[in-house]
């Protein structure tokens, strides 16, 4: 059977890597094996892009090509991290996929919405994730967890954006999981994190039956 793939997503500071990487532990102590990975990156094709996107140096050649860019690196990790986990039925979870792409190219940076899902398309094809979290943070709560966490280092060419650019991105998120109330689930990221470790299980449990999924591959394996 087809592993199950769940993506996280939300603005800096949002902890939607620590979740995954909860999330992950959990299904893991279920017996469950789990591929956790991140955008963009991921795979080694993928982390060389991600350098040349973070590091700001395609900033000049403009945004429709950082789109680009990002689709060539999910391309290579799609092909050679993502869809070959989710054939061996294993679990996949990835800190950020298409959906920030969607919010931070297209309705931040204004990329024409055809282009973003035409590059979906070839990029990802059948490989769509069957949950995706969106942890939903104020602006200036994500901010400054963000800039706690750096301690005084430098931001990447992202997180060097105003509140106001933030804000908007918190908007589009939402508006997101309007579109696709099936797919993506809001959680809010401000109580404490047992608290929210705990609604995103219960959410992935009722939506995905892990517990289920655990014991048809225990028997699968069982089987002479
Ligand atoms: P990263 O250092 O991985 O930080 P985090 O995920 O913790 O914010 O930075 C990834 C940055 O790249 C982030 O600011 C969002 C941006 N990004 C896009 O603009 N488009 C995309 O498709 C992806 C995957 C990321």
């Amino acid at each position: 059977m087809r592993g199950r793939f769940i993506t996280f997503e939300g603005g800096d500071g949002s902890g939607k890597s620590t979740h995954a990487k909860l999330l992950a532990e959990r299904l893991r102590s279920l017996g469950i094996e789990v591929v956790l990975t991140r955008e963009p990156g991921g795979s080694p094709g993928a982390e060389i892009i991600r350098h040349v996107l973070l590091s700001g140096a395609a900033k000049p050649l403009g945004v429709e090509t950082e789109t680009i860019l990002f689709a060539a690196a999910r391309d290579d990790h799609v092909r050679t991290v993502i869809r070959p986990a989710l054939v061996e039925g294993k679990w996949v979870i990835c800190d950020r996929f298409i959906d920030s792409t969607r919010v931070y190219q297209g309705a931040l940076g204004k990329v024409d919405r055809k282009l973003i899902r035409g590059l979906e398309r070839v990029t990802v094809g059948a490989a769509m994730p069957d949950l995706t979290f969106i942890l939903d943070v104020p602006a200036t709560v994500g901010l400054a967890r963000a800039s706690r966490r750096r301690a005084g280092g430098n931001a990447d060419r992202f997180e060097a954006e105003t509140v106001e650019f933030h804000e908007e991105l918190r908007r589009a998120y939402r508006a997101l999981a309007h579109e696709e109330p099936r797919r993506i689930v809001i959680v809010d990221g401000r109580p404490p994190r047992e608290v929210v470790a705990e609604r995103i299980w219960s959410q992935a449990s009722e939506r995905l039956h892990p517990q289920r999924a655990a014991a048809a591959s225990a028997t699968e394996s069982a089987a002479p």
